[in-house]
């Protein structure tokens, strides 16, 4: 007999391309239990038969929207929107200088957050004042598009906005900020699911994508469905950006890494660019295209083959642990381009994030590394010192809780590579997290 659980977990990922770990059953139990009793289904086994029959109208809708994360912020990632801002809606200001018109994409943007930021750089820029450009903002959630609509948001959701910006486009309402109607105005939002293709949106192609932090939760196949037709949707100088630790690296071949100094972006080969060889890339990571090597007359050896995730994994901790951080930097980012899934190179890569005083990006790596393996305790310990730094004491507070719950009735997983060596053994985190609540509580 099937366990309807993992029949469910099946279902949602053929329905919304959400591959659900293994480490969230427990809590898609706990949500299906609900819907299912608010569906008036006898059980789960009942309520996924059902939903499997197509029989619950309007279930899926519900359904995903307490399954998927819409974590965001305005200007997260600060470094990929001062790229934006600084080169490339430049770049594009002079390649559209005839037509004056900008079309954008923000494919998951959960509560506008994202297109939100990207309406008011656009309309902060003195050069497209008076230009004809929109955002299409779309995501699977209904919810969070009704809540984009309204434009209200929390102070942790505009923290990072510059205050000049912060002062020019949004009001404040209570406790919460009214992002400007006439930005909204500029922003269609619909209901898109990335894993159910053809897309309905406009046929114009997007002089820019923003395709950040969902593709991580889809399996290989489907990133690379959705790339390939965001990519045929990008405008032929059109520009891509993923999530801050997310790569197309063995994903495709269509659009090359562009290198902006402290992030990347995507683009299509410009006439006579060449891609870079998969070979190469897979010791390094994604970088401005390379020209072929000219065919030599002595035939070369075979390359070696490339190193695996974990000897990428091993390599960074070494370069770490000799104090190379700029070796481990790269070494971390190849185990993470080689296996995007794993929760261990997100851990690593968010460990040098904090250790080189790029919190907020720190802060990205370790809540991808926990969607991943939501068990691993070091890191959501990790994770409450940044929030902490950040001044996000509540929230720094429940993962301090959830360290000390987890440990106390003797769960969690420890991330062996990094255990008791670049991250505190169990017993130590234990003592630190009680250390850093009671020193939260004196505050
Ligand atoms: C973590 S948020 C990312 C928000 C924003 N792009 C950012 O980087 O701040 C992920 C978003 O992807 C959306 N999502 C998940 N599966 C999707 C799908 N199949 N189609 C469209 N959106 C999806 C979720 O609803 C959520 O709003």
């Amino acid at each position: 007999m099937s366990d309807p659980l993992l029949d469910l977990s099946a279902l949602v990922r053929g329905e919304t391309g959400n591959d659900l770990p293994e480490g969230r059953l427990p809590f898609l139990r706990e949500a299906a239990e609900r819907r299912a009793r608010a569906a008036g289904c006898a059980d789960l086994a009942a309520y996924v038969a059902a939903l499997g029959a197509g029989e619950l109208r309007g279930e899926w809708e519900l359904l995903a929207s307490l399954l998927t994360i819409k974590e965001s912020s305005f200007f997260r990632v600060p470094q990929q929107w001062e790229r934006i801002r600084s080169e490339v809606l430049p770049e594009l200001a002079r390649a559209r200088a005839a037509t004056r018109r900008l079309r954008f994409w923000s494919a998951a943007c959960a509560a506008g957050e994202e297109p939100g930021t990207l309406a008011l750089l656009v309309a902060d820029l003195p050069t497209l004042a008076g230009w004809d450009w929109s955002v299409v903002a779309t995501d699977l959630d209904p919810d969070a598009l009704a809540q984009a609509e309204r434009g209200l948001y929390g102070e942790r959701a505009v923290a990072a906005v510059p205050p000049a910006l912060r002062a020019t486009w949004f009001a404040a309402r209570g406790r919460l900020y009214e992002l400007d109607p006439r930005l909204r105005a500029r922003i269609a939002y619909r209901r898109l699911n990335l894993a159910r293709p053809p897309w309905r949106l406009p046929e114009e192609r997007f002089d820019l994508i923003l395709l950040r932090n969902v593709l991580i939760y889809f399996r290989a196949e489907l990133q690379r469905a959705v790339v390939a037709e965001a990519a045929r949707r990008l405008a032929p100088d059109g520009w891509l950006f993923l999530g801050g630790s997310e790569t197309l690296w063995r994903l495709q071949d269509e659009l090359v890494a562009v290198d902006l100094g402290d992030c990347f972006a995507y683009r299509h080969p410009r006439p006579g660019e060449v891609l870079p060889e998969p070979a190469r890339r897979a010791s390094a990571p994604p970088g401005p295209p390379r020209p072929v090597p000219a065919p030599r007359e002595v035939e070369t050896p075979p390359a070696p083959p490339a190193p695996t995730p974990v000897e990428h994994l091993l390599a960074a901790i070494a370069h770490l642990e000799a104090d190379r951080a700029g070796d481990a930097e790269r070494a971390a980012a190849a185990a993470l381009e080689a296996d995007p899934a794993d929760p261990a190179a997100h851990a690593l890569v968010g460990l040098l994030h904090d250790l080189g005083g790029r919190t907020q990006e720190a802060v990205e790596s370790l809540r991808a590394a926990l969607y991943l393996e939501p068990d691993l305790v070091q890191v959501r310990w990790l994770l409450a010192g940044c929030l902490r730094r950040l001044g996000e004491a509540s929230h720094a507070e429940r993962h301090f809780r959830e360290v000390v719950a987890t440990l106390e009735r003797g769960g969690g997983r420890r991330l062996a590579l990094l255990d008791g060596r670049l991250l505190p053994d169990p017993a130590e985190t234990l003592r630190r997290a009680r250390a850093a609540l009671a020193a939260q509580g004196r505050a």
